[in-house]
């Protein structure tokens, strides 16, 4: 078996996580449980680039249960987990990453899992789509599935130009998926990253959120639960009344940047914060990322800007600038959740990854009558997915009476 990982003798510790994490996945595991009954995914290799993590391993199990040939590589340089990397392969399951890898690499790797002239694609920021488009046009394949806000916002401007030539599903679109894992798993997991790097308090801190979509939200209520006095920086007027009626301060950049202690940015935008912030910041400032890619924050201008860089801790470099003042990076400004803590919890990735498997066999049997335009799963999976969920959590469901069903859809009835 070809694969390229750092360090197969993790294996073990790397399948006790995944073990772990499995525990947590309810709902991907009623799916593979199927998926070992039907096989729908019968024959079809699916190359996935997604962060190789605990809870991305036990998707791949169950494709590979679905009678799939899964093979992973990374989606971010920085946060691939090496055990699980390690346990996938003992698992026979191909894997190309390795936790810190260049861009070299990286493409190196993306292109290995492509040589395996995959029928579905997943990714987790389109960058395989992406090369689906660019230098592999020679490959066919059914189709593609996004996780992220980002990728999504990537792959529709495909379809806008008229570039796009596969059938994608936006997993991110459906509602199990970004109402949970980019609220509530970016909200815990940001702050869990920049705990771990830093070990602050965060009571008491001015914290600003940069952006204020669903994943910045998560993090500025999870931020406020824990203390922080927290700061909204937004473009869009109607997401910054939002903020300003959660009760938060909406602030323009340039004030924020005096007020902060804690930086971070969730726009999926590049440079939201720039010297001409760096410049008003207080000393010993901390600067995270949680958006997709590490365009961020302008890290170029910050290391031209400074005489000097450390490492402080693990995943915190300081720089010094010529006034005197420190500005903390964590995780080199790539997503932090990922970078420095161990990405979201499995609960959550549980519906993620749900979405996931359920888009690879949507895919496979749609394949002659897709086209190529972006699809959102139909609405009976999301409330699949959530039954499931919310009977794991001990939740039940009321159901309408046969009354209320007929008011719904009438309109004679009133007062
Ligand atoms: N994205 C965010 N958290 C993740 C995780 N735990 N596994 C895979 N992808 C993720």
């Amino acid at each position: 078996m070809n694969y390229d990982i750092a360090k197969p003798e993790l294996a073990g510790d790397g399948a006790l996580r995944v073990e772990w994490a499995g525990r947590r996945m309810p709902v991907l595991d009623s799916v593979r449980e199927r998926f070992r009954a039907e096989r729908p995914l019968d024959g079809h290799v699916v190359a996935a680039c997604l962060h190789v993590t605990a809870e991305t391993a036990n998707l791949m199990m169950a494709l590979r249960d679905g009678g799939a040939e899964p093979l992973l590589c990374a989606s971010n340089p920085l946060s691939t987990q090496d055990d699980v990397a390690a346990a996938l392969v003992a698992e026979g399951i191909p894997v190309f990453a390795i936790r810190g890898e260049d861009s070299e690499t990286y493409y190196k790797h993306i292109n290995a899992v492509l040589d395996h002239k995959p029928a579905v694609t997943m990714d987790d920021g389109a960058d395989l789509a992406t090369v689906l488009h660019t230098d592999r046009r020679d490959l066919e394949v059914i189709g593609s599935t996004e996780e992220t806000t980002t990728g999504v916002i990537r792959l529709r401007a495909m379809a806008a130009d008229g570039t796009l030539r596969v059938p994608v599903v936006a997993v991110n679109d459906s509602a199990t998926k970004h109402l949970f894992d980019n609220h509530f798993g970016t909200g815990q997991s940001t702050l869990d990253g920049i705990i771990r790097a830093t070990n602050l308090l965060l009571a008491g801190q001015n914290l600003v959120v940069v952006g204020y979509g669903d994943c910045g939200r998560g993090v500025a209520d999870r931020a406020d639960g824990l203390g922080a006095k927290v700061i909204v920086v937004e473009v869009d007027p109607v997401r910054a009344l939002e903020a300003a009626m959660d009760g938060f301060r909406v602030m323009t950049a340039d004030e924020a940047a005096a007020a902060g202690d804690i930086f971070i940015t969730v726009t999926g935008n590049k440079h939201v914060l720039r010297m001409e912030h760096f410049d008003r910041m207080k000393d010993g400032a901390i600067l995270a990322n949680s958006g997709h890619f590490d365009i961020e924050l302008d890290l170029a201008s910050l290391r031209a800007a400074s005489t000097s860089r450390r490492d402080v801790r693990n995943n915190l470099e300081e720089y010094l600038l010529e006034d005197g003042r420190r500005i903390l990076l964590v995780a080199e400004g790539r997503l932090v959740n990922l970078g420095a803590a161990e990405g979201h919890p499995a609960d959550v990735m549980d519906m993620s990854f749900s979405n996931q498997a359920l888009a690879a066999e949507y895919l496979i049997i749609n394949r002659d009558e897709l086209e190529p335009k972006i699809y959102t799963l139909p609405r009976e999976i999301d409330e699949q997915v959530s039954s499931i969920k919310l009977e794991s959590l001990g939740g039940g469901l009321e159901k309408l009476t046969e009354d209320q069903i007929a008011y719904l859809s009438g309109w004679q009835e009133g007062t």
